[in-house]
């Protein structure tokens, strides 16, 4: 049973304040993604957690206790980097084992646990072999079972995936989500993509320049972001933002913007083509045949920009035109704060 709170952590370097004011919590057995670009914040955040480096203030509680001025050894997490950060010289066995070792665990009980680790790893038949000898997945696999050895806390994941080849990391995310389905224990996973956010996430943090935007599961993110940030940042291909002064041109669909309406957002899978001419209409630049779906990139009267998935089987030629309508529940309303309002 492991649960964690963040209660206004604020992080600065030198002068440049990093994290801003982050408060959450973790449920125990929760499997929780930190997702958001580059250098938002995710692995100084991840770093505080595991006592790798400290918050300028507030507060973090590993199960209810506060964990402020204790150290990465003595807090209990284990975290697993994108460089896998193995002891090149030593057997997958061994580099499974030196943690406990070190720590003075028996002998029969450091076999066991690698054991068992080995077994749920599928690592078995390689605990002879050096790192170089495996393949990018084998060893991140070895790197997970040196944290799962330490039965620790809390796992922590930085990019863990992010080396491997795209197939590789496709099967690894669903490696790990059934690990931590057997495992039961409370896992944060750090990530810049979205998609594996969505993939693997019972809940997502979206960060941005050391705030967090939300906090949510994939479902609720997706259906409703609470900003235009959130909106654009999840899902693929990504939302259309339209002016609302556009989507005032088309009747039907100006007469249900919002007050302040700002934005409209309209995801690209959420276009229906109109039968009877009403609606926007919009000018078919280039086409990608993704085999089930066609992603069309079109643009509006206005000169704006958007994209929109399509049946594959439905043939467009550039520089046709086309009458299309929004699905009537599915697009946002921002106001010029990018804040969503909502609609009646
Ligand atoms: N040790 C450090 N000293 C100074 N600035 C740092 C340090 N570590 C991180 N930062 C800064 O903090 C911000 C967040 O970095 P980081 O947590 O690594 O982002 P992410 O993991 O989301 O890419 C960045 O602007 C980065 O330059
Ligand atoms: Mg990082």
């Amino acid at each position: 049973m492991s649960t964690l709170e963040l209660q206004k952590i604020e992080k600065s370097f030198d002068q440049t304040t990093v994290i801003h004011g982050v408060n959450l919590t973790v449920a125990d057995g929760e499997f929780v993604v930190f997702v958001g670009p580059s250098g938002c914040g995710k692995s100084t955040l991840l770093r505080m957690i595991a006592g790798l480096d400290f918050p300028t203030s507030g507060d973090i509680r590993i199960d209810g206790e506060t964990v402020n001025h204790i150290g990465a050894a003595d807090r209990g997490c284990a975290m697993v980097f994108q460089s896998y950060a193995l002891y090149p010289h030593m057997t997958v066995y061994d580099n499974m084992a030196f943690g406990l070792e070190n720590a003075r665990v028996p002998k029969a009980e450091i076999s066991k646990k690698v054991n068992e680790a080995a077994s749920l790893l599928r690592l078995d038949q390689l605990l002879a072999r050096r790192p170089t000898q495996l393949s990018g997945g084998q060893r991140q696999r070895v790197a997970i079972g040196r944290a799962i050895v330490r039965n620790p806390k809390l796992f922590l994941f930085d990019e863990p995936l992010s080396n491997l080849d795209a197939e590789l990391r496709v099967s690894m995310r669903a490696e790990l989500r059934e690990l931590h389905q057997r495992l039961g224990s409370t896992m944060i996973y750090v990530t810049h993509d979205q998609v594996e956010a969505m993939t693997m996430a019972d809940k997502i943090v979206v960060l941005r320049d050391g705030r967090i935007e939300q906090v949510g599961t994939p479902e609720a993110l997706y259906d409703h972001p609470d900003n235009a940030f959130v909106a654009g940042f999840i899902g693929s291909p990504r939302m259309n933002f339209i002016p609302a002064a556009m989507a005032q041109l088309d009747a039907a669909w100006g007469s249900q913007l919002p007050r302040g309406t700002h934005n409209v957002g309209v995801r690209p899978e959420h276009w229906v083509t109109s039968d009877d001419h009403t609606g926007v209409r919009l000018i078919a630049l280039r086409t990608e045949y993704l085999g089930a779906q066609r992603l069309l990139h079109a643009q509006l009267p206005d000169g704006t920009l958007v994209d929109l998935l399509i049946d594959g089987q439905m043939p467009i030629a550039v520089g046709a035109t086309l009458t299309v309508n929004p699905l009537a529940d599915r697009w946002h309303a921002f106001g010029a704060d990018g804040q969503r309002i909502a609609r009646a």
